[in-house]
């Protein structure tokens, strides 16, 4: 599909940022933006990228009362050389196809995901930052657009993409975050939408986020929804152990998101000389696999988090803390995966995709 690109005019012109030290996560947004529409009976059509501005919608849309909603999140990287690099970008392809699939929504074709994309970061380049920890975040959205109140799913959508200059996810930047492991409340159960990318999982674990902020921790640790016994993720993370050489993380069993960071942590760990295991974690095992010892390391792995250390863990009354700073084997899986993001490492894996 032929994607047009609309003018912008200079009134729409943004004034760039100008410390590239404070962007903070998600705050500013470049000039520029991709949008798609799907009707019933007409399929994808108008393609195109355009000045960024707010959606004229009305407040009876489907988005509005019944989330139908999907997104994604990727980052672009400018190398030294001056090239822009994706990072594995058919896998946030895919996975959109299948939270689509299961929110009743049309399947993007993984062509106009990548040319949409494709086409607004060529455009947006100059907005892409180039400071260590620094990158272009990217956020495909779907949202259903039809005005009616019947619970139905939509016959018209708009498919989008907005990118926004970003530093670390997390205030505290690359430093050990404090978890609480959550036992009143559950993310998601089998059957559900634990593992697709849709803004009702997120909107549902708000709560629990801030409850647990005002006991001081960063993140709430979500256990699995049937019997709150085996760890599944931490909403913007997956999350990792390390005993040693050896790296645990639970199982992609449809409740928790098919991180792309954590595919990418599991390969690189290979290389690095490590054993990799998915399984289900006891959270009363993992307690007591902390306080032994037998635990060297825990991180979290997203797009948006990069590689987050994990500092403190607690669960129910009792509190582990991991170490003294980052982790040895956290430092190098965060070095390895950034070197290769950013040009500085030889990608053996071709996982880097270069915007035209
Ligand atoms: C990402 O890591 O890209 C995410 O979508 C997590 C988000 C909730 C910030």
């Amino acid at each position: 599909m032929d994607i047009s690109v609309l003018p912008l005019s200079a009134d729409k012109m943004k004034a760039k940022f100008k410390d590239e030290s404070h962007l903070g996560f998600g705050k500013i947004f470049t000039d520029r933006m991709f949008l798609a529409e799907w009707s019933a009976g007409k399929g994808w059509h108008d393609a195109r990228v355009k000045p960024y501005e707010p959606f004229v919608l009305d407040p009876a849309c489907l988005v509005f009362h019944y989330a139908q909603e999907i997104f994604e999140g990727l980052k672009a990287y400018k190398w030294d050389d001056g090239r822009v690099a994706l990072f594995r970008p058919e896998m946030n392809a895919r996975r959109f196809q299948t939270s689509a699939e299961r929110l009743c929504m049309p399947e993007v074709p993984e062509d106009l995901f990548l040319n949409g994309i494709e086409k607004l970061v060529s455009l947006e380049r100059d907005w892409i930052p180039t400071a260590p920890g620094t990158s272009l975040y990217i956020r495909p959205a779907m949202i259903a657009v039809e005005p009616v109140l019947g619970v139905k799913s939509s016959d018209h959508y708009y498919f989008y993409v907005i990118a926004s200059p970003v530093g670390a996810y997390y205030a505290a930047g690359f430093n050990p975050v404090s978890i609480l492991v959550e036992d009143k409340y559950v993310r998601a159960t089998p059957g559900g939408t634990g593992e697709a990318k849709t803004g009702g999982n997120y909107a549902s674990s708000m709560k629990a986020g801030q409850d647990a902020k005002k006991k001081g921790f960063d993140q709430v640790l979500w256990l699995d929804g049937r019997e709150r016994r085996y760890i599944e993720e931490v909403g913007a993370m997956n999350m990792f152990f390390v005993y040693g050489n050896h790296i645990v993380t639970a199982p992609l069993a449809g409740s928790i998101l098919a991180g792309v960071t954590r595919d990418s942590v599991l390969k690189l760990a290979t290389t690095l000389g490590c054993t990799v295991e998915e399984r289900p974690i006891d959270v009363n095992e993992l307690m007591a696999d902390f306080k032994s010892g037998k635990v060297t390391e825990a991180f979290g792995s997203g797009t948006a988090a990069v590689i987050t250390p994990v500092g403190k863990l607690c669960y129910k009354d009792e509190c582990v803390s991991v170490g003294q700073g980052v982790g040895r084997l956290t430092q190098r899986l965060y070095d390895t995966l950034t070197g290769i993001q950013t040009g500085k490492i030889a990608d053996t894996f071709d996982w880097v995709r270069f915007v035209a």
